[in-house]
């Protein structure tokens, strides 16, 4: 492989999308919540990408904080918890400082110790992911951030993945991505990278057309198959 450039998808990948309402369910002293904070997250996070494919489908778009937020409305009011102001502000202010995955800042060092660059490619808009990388201190192994923003499309649309060569002049096949979401594999396979699937959950992999080219547990993984 002749790799120069390493893309990362962002929530779920880099950041563990599940620590705004584990983090929330230490603080906060509500039983329906703290009984059920990891389903909550989950819808949370099933509804705001199904809103993404949706929005897409219908050649419509909203900027992916409003989608989140949406999606945070849905999954709140199916807990009957959506009364509460003060959960939802918490939960959103975590979200904007989710955590990264602890072996994000020490993979990143090395990818570019090979003199490949690195960048994130996601749907987040450019202040949400800004803030998440910020505050867990990986900017400086970032080359760029690429935010669906400037085109207005989602993933799996494969002008998405068309910004990352736009970015760096680079071809496809000099591209390496990485995601934790199949279905986003099967978007940047298809647009003709090379894929790694991280599989932290041990799921099997969606029945998509396109499977990927390298599996990992985790992030590790990435600087020995480039
Ligand atoms: C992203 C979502 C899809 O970061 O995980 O683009």
């Amino acid at each position: 492989m002749k790799i120069k450039v390493c893309a990362f998808d962002a929530y779920g990948t880099l950041f563990d999308i599940n620590s705004a309402a584990r983090e929330c369910s230490k603080s906060i002293k509500l039983k329906n919540f703290n009984d059920n904070w990891i389903h909550i997250s989950r819808h949370w996070r099933e509804k705001q990408i199904s809103y993404t494919w949706l929005l897409r489908i219908m050649n419509l778009y909203k900027d992916f904080w409003e989608i989140t937020q949406d999606s945070l409305d849905y999954a709140l009011e199916l807990y009957k918890l959506d009364h509460d102001k003060e959960l939802k502000e918490k939960l959103l202010s975590l979200y904007l400082e989710l955590d990264a995955y602890p072996e994000v800042a020490s993979m990143l060092k090395s990818i570019k110790a090979l003199g490949v660059k690195t960048a994130v490619l996601s749907n987040g808009s450019p202040k949400m992911l800004n803030s998440a990388i910020n505050s867990s201190l990986i900017a400086p192994y970032l080359d760029e951030v690429l935010s669906v923003e400037s085109i207005k499309v989602f993933k799996p649309d494969p002008r998405v993945y068309e910004l990352v060569l736009s970015c760096f002049g680079c071809t496809r096949d000099e591209v390496l991505f990485v995601s934790s979401n199949g279905w986003d594999i099967c978007g940047a396979s298809n647009f003709g990278f090379k894929t790694v699937w991280i599989n932290r959950d041990s799921l099997p992999y969606d029945k998509l057309p396109f499977s990927p080219d390298f599996t990992g547990f985790d992030l590790t993984e990435v600087s020995a198959i480039l």
